[in-house]
């Protein structure tokens, strides 16, 4: 499937995106595991969270879709889901394969777990390693850090305090769930604060836990279930806030996003950049949203990096990159490492692909060196299979002189399947139309 994308000068209006990806992947987990019915509603229906949701059922957890977003689980308890019949497929979904392992290494069973060729590709050994510690056995490619992966989890896990060399709320994740059947309190470290929906949503579901800046500590215990209102999706709204900001003629509203200051580094950075976004707070159950508004500006150049700020914004790079193609000035990013083992290596793709439509971009290891305020101009790009390559260069596409094609956009239903129809309502025009 491509997009072709065409230039627009206008973009107006006022959009929801979808529910957040990792608070989504999070309602199913603690869900299937919670005793009780648990009621989610804003679950976001895209391919990497629907994987959840099959996984879950596929280890014994009732779901019951009761309409667009809303969904219904019936949760076995931390001792009543069941060994699967067959593979467990994560898809493209690093979030179902890493905090699905978590929730095994407490199952007393085999469960057998593959992706997608991306996922295949992507490190696992960082939660094989605690959660072998924990008294899980892990085998599988790659002496059993690459999937597929078969893990054997035990009813009661040893109590770990584990520092983990990454900030990654997936590793932090995977030892808690990990946790909650363990023997003894189970603490997490590490180097810079990450995502914290896990703790948030934890003690939603009863569990008792200590957070610290850096460290959380779980004690363990059955969860009860609860009812979970799923925000939506600041690294989807991230698309289109830089569209806004970009476009010569651009007021956009974006409603209920998600602005848990763990994930607002792109609200940092764009107003760093000289972008205007106005925020009215909205309502917060369990975790804060907004009304976003952005309207067009002139952008200048910025710094991205540091380990306190990376964290915060590491799924918006590849659009923060198109808006630094267009903000005259040199816009760096670095710490940024973890970039070549998302979905693709972002750091070569963002240099390649941007870089056919005439961004100017040096890719570093740890980053890349951005000069922008050089006109790009529409081309034959590639997204290699990331949604977020893909949805990035469709917005480049949409500033770019003449039109732009990207093929294999299919990836987009991993996380943002209206993406192209909200881009088309708010431009008023078929700015984005989809191909075989
Ligand atoms: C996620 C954590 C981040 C992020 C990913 C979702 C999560 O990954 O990039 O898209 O839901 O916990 P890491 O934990 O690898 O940093």
């Amino acid at each position: 499937m491509k997009f072709r994308v065409r230039p627009v000068r206008k973009l107006a209006g006022e959009a929801e995106v979808p529910g957040d990806k990792s608070v989504s992947h999070r309602a199913a987990l603690l869900g299937a595991l919670a005793e009780g019915v648990s009621e989610v509603q804003g679950f976001l229906e895209a391919e990497d969270c629907l994987r959840t949701i099959t996984a879950v059922q596929a280890l014994g957890a009732e779901v019951t879709r009761k309409g667009p977003g809303h969904y219904r689980i019936a949760g076995a308890g931390l001792r009543g889901l069941s060994e699967p019949g067959d593979v467990v497929d994560c898809g493209n979904s690093g979030t179902t394969a890493r905090l699905l392992a978590g929730l095994l290494a407490g199952q007393p069973f085999w469960t057998l777990m593959t992706g997608d060729a991306s996922l295949r590709r992507r490190p696992m050994g960082r939660i094989a390693e605690p959660l072998r510690t924990m008294g899980a056995t892990i085998v599988g490619r790659a002496e059993g850090t690459r999937l597929p992966l078969a893990i054997r989890g035990t009813a009661t896990p040893k109590a770990i305090d584990y520092a983990t060399p990454v900030a990654s709320a997936q590793i932090k994740s995977a030892v808690l769930l990990a946790g909650l059947g363990a023997d003894g309190p189970v603490t997490v470290t590490e180097p810079a604060p990450s995502r914290d929906h896990s703790e948030r949503m934890l003690r939603r579901f009863g569990a008792r836990l200590e957070t610290g800046e850096r460290t959380v500590t779980l004690t363990p215990g059955p969860l009860r279930a609860t009812s979970v209102v799923v925000p939506g999706d600041i690294s989807s709204a991230a698309f289109l806030l830089v569209a806004g900001a970009i476009v010569g003629d651009a007021r956009v509203t974006l409603h209920r996003v998600g602005v848990n200051p763990t994930r607002t580094g792109i609200l940092d950075v764009l107003e760093a950049m000289g972008a205007r976004i106005g925020r009215s707070q909205a309502a917060d159950e369990g975790e804060p949203t907004a009304s976003l508004t952005v309207t067009s500006g002139a952008l200048r150049a910025t710094e991205i990096g540091g380990a306190r700020l990376i964290p915060r914004l590491i799924d918006e790079v590849p659009i923060l990159a198109v808006a630094a193609a267009i903000a005259p000035g040199v816009t760096v990013v670095r710490d940024a490492t973890e970039l070549r083992v998302k979905e693709s290596d972002r750091a070569a793709a963002i240099a390649r692909e941007l870089g056919k439509l005439g961004a100017r971009i040096e890719e570093r290891p740890d980053g890349m060196a951005i000069t922008g305020g050089h006109p790009l101009r529409g081309a034959a790009v590639n997204s290699g299979g990331d949604h977020r390559m893909a949805m990035a260069l469709a917005v480049a596409g949409l500033v770019a002189q003449g039109e732009t094609l990207i093929e294999d956009v299919e990836c987009v239903a991993t996380s943002f399947p209206q993406f192209a129809d909200i881009v088309n309502a708010l431009a008023g025009a078929p700015a984005i139309t989809v191909e075989a």
